[in-house]
C-alpha cells in the first residue's frame, strides 16, 4: 500500500513538473535586421527617448565610467551579483537582431529572444503595465538611435540553483504581477496618469515596495518602504515616519529640485531617478505622480506645515542648549554640520533641518549614515549643491554620537547597535550611480 502511495505521489510529481517544464519554456524568435531610422516617425523617436529616460534604463544598463546601454552595471542582490545586458543594437552582442515582438516579450514577461527567463532585477513587471505603443517607442529609440557597441554580458555570480533560468518561471507564477494597468475609474484623469507612470516605467514601486524572502514585491504594502542597494527607500504612504505629511506639493517640489525643505534631499539610489529619469518628463506628468503619492500619503492638502506642531519643535530644539563638555555627539555636531544646518527661525532650502529630515526619523540609520560618510554630490539632492563627505574625518563613533545625538535631539528612540552598524554601513559594497 505505500509503495503504491509512494508511486502515485512521485508519478504526480513527475506529471507536474512535466507540465511546469511545459509552462516554464518559451520559444525562440526568430532574428531579423535591424530596423531602419526612416521606419519610425522622428516623433515616435523622441517619445521613445523620454520614456527610456524614465525607465531609467541607462542607468542599470551602463557601469560608472561605460558605454551607455552596453551593460555589465553591477548589481549586488540578496541572491549574489547581478550584470546588465547589453541592450545598444549590436546583432551580435545587444539587441541588434531582436524584432519588436522579442522587445516586447521581454518588456512584458522577462523572457529573451532565445526564450531564456531574465531575472527580476529587471523590473520587466512594472514595464509590462505599459501600453504596447509606449514600448514600441522604446524600441524604435533604442534601435535607431542608441549606438551599436559590442560587449559581452558578463556572467552573474548567482549560486546553483538560483542560477538554473526556468526556475524563474516559478518566480513569476508565485510572485509576479502579470496583469495589465488597470485604470481606477473612480479617481481622476490626472491620478490615473499619475499611476500609470508611477506602476510602469517609472517602477517607483520596485525600490519603495517591501519583497519577501524570495525578492517578490507584497503587493498588499505597497510603497511602504524597502531596503534597496545599501540605503532605504522611505514609506511613500501614511506609514512614512516623516514629521510633516507629504503633499502633492511637496511630493512635486521634491521631484523636481531634489529636495523637499520638510524632508530632505533626492541622495543615493533617488538622485539618478529624478535627476536622469523623471527630469525627462513633462511638468504635467510630474504633476500627475505628486498627485497619485499624495493621496497614498493621505496628507491634507490644506495643511500649512510652516504652522506644523513639529516644524515649530524642530526649529526650537536648534537653541536649546546642550552641555558640550558632556554630550559628544552635540560637540561633534555643532563643530562638523551646525554651520550648514542651522536654520534661525524658518526653514531655508538648501540648509536641510536635520531633526526634521526623513533620515533621522526612519527605524534605521542607514541613509543618514550614508549621506555623513559620503555626502550630496553636486549631480544629487539640490542640482549644484554640495554637501562634502566625513568618511575620512570621521571615526565609526564619531559618526554614531552625532547620529545618536541627532536622533535624541528629533525626539526619537535610540538605535540599536548604532557603532556597529556605522561600521557595516561604511563597509558596504557602495552603489556607484
Ligand atoms: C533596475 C535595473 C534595470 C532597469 C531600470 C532596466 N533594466 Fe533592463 N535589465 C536589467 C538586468 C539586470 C538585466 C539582465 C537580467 C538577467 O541576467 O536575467 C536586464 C535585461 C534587459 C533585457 C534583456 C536583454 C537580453 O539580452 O536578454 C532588455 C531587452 C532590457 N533589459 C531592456 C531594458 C529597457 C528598455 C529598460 C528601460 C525601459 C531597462 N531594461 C531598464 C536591469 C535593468
Ligand atoms: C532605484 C530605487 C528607487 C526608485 C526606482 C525610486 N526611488 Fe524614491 N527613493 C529611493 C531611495 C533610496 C530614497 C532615499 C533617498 C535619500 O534619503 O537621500 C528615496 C526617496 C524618495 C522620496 C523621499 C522620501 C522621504 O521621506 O524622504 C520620495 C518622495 C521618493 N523617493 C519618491 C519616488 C517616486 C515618486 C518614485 C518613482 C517615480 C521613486 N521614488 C522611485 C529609491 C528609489
Ligand atoms: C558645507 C556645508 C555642510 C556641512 C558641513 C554638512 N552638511 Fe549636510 N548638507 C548640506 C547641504 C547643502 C545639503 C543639501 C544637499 C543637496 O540637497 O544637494 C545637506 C544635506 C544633508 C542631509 C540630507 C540628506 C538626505 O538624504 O535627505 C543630511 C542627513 C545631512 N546633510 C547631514 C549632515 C551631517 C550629520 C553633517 C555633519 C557631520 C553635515 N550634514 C555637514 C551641507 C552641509
Amino acid at each position: 500500500m505505500l509503495k503504491r502511495i509512494v508511486y502515485g505521489v512521485s508519478g504526480a510529481a513527475i506529471v507536474g513538473l512535466g507540465l511546469f517544464s511545459l509552462y516554464a519554456w518559451n520559444s525562440s524568435i526568430d532574428p531579423i535586421t535591424p530596423p531602419a531610422k526612416t521606419d519610425y516617425s522622428p516623433q515616435v523617436i523622441a517619445q521613445g527617448k523620454t520614456l527610456a529616460a524614465a525607465g531609467y534604463c541607462s542607468t542599470c544598463h551602463t557601469p560608472p565610467g561605460g558605454t551607455a546601454y552596453a551593460g555589465n552595471y553591477e548589481m549586488h542582490t540578496e541572491f549574489g551579483t547581478i550584470y546588465s545586458s547589453n541592450i545598444t543594437p549590436d546583432v551580435e552582442t545587444g539587441i541588434g537582431s531582436w524584432s519588436e515582438e522579442a522587445f516586447n516579450r521581454a518588456m512584458r514577461k522577462g523572457v529573451s529572444r532565445d526564450g531564456h527567463h531574465l531575472l527580476p532585477a529587471f523590473p520587466f513587471e512594472h514595464f509590462n503595465k505599459m501600453t504596447d505603443a509606449d514600448i514600441s517607442a522604446i524600441y524604435a529609440y533604442i534601435m535607431t538611435s542608441v549606438p551599436a557597441v559590442n560587449q559581452v554580458k558578463k556572467e552573474n555570480g548567482i549560486p546553483f540553483p538560483l542560477n538554473i533560468r526556468w526556475l524563474q518561471a516559478g518566480w513569476k507564477l508565485l510572485f509576479a504581477d502579470t496583469d495589465s494597468f488597470q485604470p481606477n475609474e473612480n479617481k481622476s484623469e490626472q491620478w490615473n496618469r499619475g499611476a500609470y507612470l508611477a506602476e510602469g516605467i517609472s517602477h517607483c514601486g520596485a525600490c519603495h515596495t517591501p519583497r519577501n524572502a524570495l525578492g517578490g514585491e507584497k503587493y498588499d504594502q505597497m510603497y511602504e518602504g524597502a531596503p534597496i542597494d545599501g540605503w532605504i527607500a522611505p514609506s511613500l504612504t501614511s506609514t512614512s515616519t516623516s514629521p510633516i505629511p507629504w503633499r502633492s506639493q511637496d511630493f512635486y517640489e521634491y521631484l523636481t529640485t531634489g529636495n523637499s525643505p520638510y524632508h530632505g534631499s533626492a541622495a543615493g539610489p533617488m538622485a539618478p531617478v529624478m535627476h536622469k529619469g523623471l527630469s525627462a518628463l513633462p511638468d504635467s506628468d510630474i504633476q500627475a505622480i505628486s498627485l497619485y503619492f499624495a493621496d497614498h500619503s493621505g496628507a491634507d492638502e490644506s495643511d500649512d506645515p510652516a504652522l506644523n506642531s513639529n516644524l515649530q519643535a524642530a526649529i526650537a530644539v536648534q537653541h536649546t542648549q546642550t552641555d558640550l563638555r558632556i554630550d559628544e555627539g552635540a560637540r561633534l555636531y555643532a563643530t562638523a554640520c551646525q554651520a550648514c544646518h542651522y536654520s534661525s527661525d524658518k526653514l531655508v532650502k538648501g540648509r536641510p533641518l536635520l531633526t526634521l529630515g526623513s533620515a533621522t526619523h526612519l527605524e534605521k540609520p542607514t541613509n543618514l549614515i550614508n549621506v555623513i560618510l559620503d555626502g550630496v554630490r553636486n549631480d544629487q539632492g539640490i542640482r549644484g549643491v554640495v554637501m562634502p563627505g566625513f568618511r575620512d574625518a570621521l571615526s565609526d563613533q564619531d559618526i554614531s554620537a552625532i547620529a545618536a545625538y541627532l536622533r535624541q535631539a528629533a525626539g526619537e528612540n535610540t538605535w540599536p547597535n548604532l557603532q556597529q552598524q556605522v561600521f557595516e554601513i561604511r563597509n558596504q559594497p557602495r552603489f556607484e550611480q
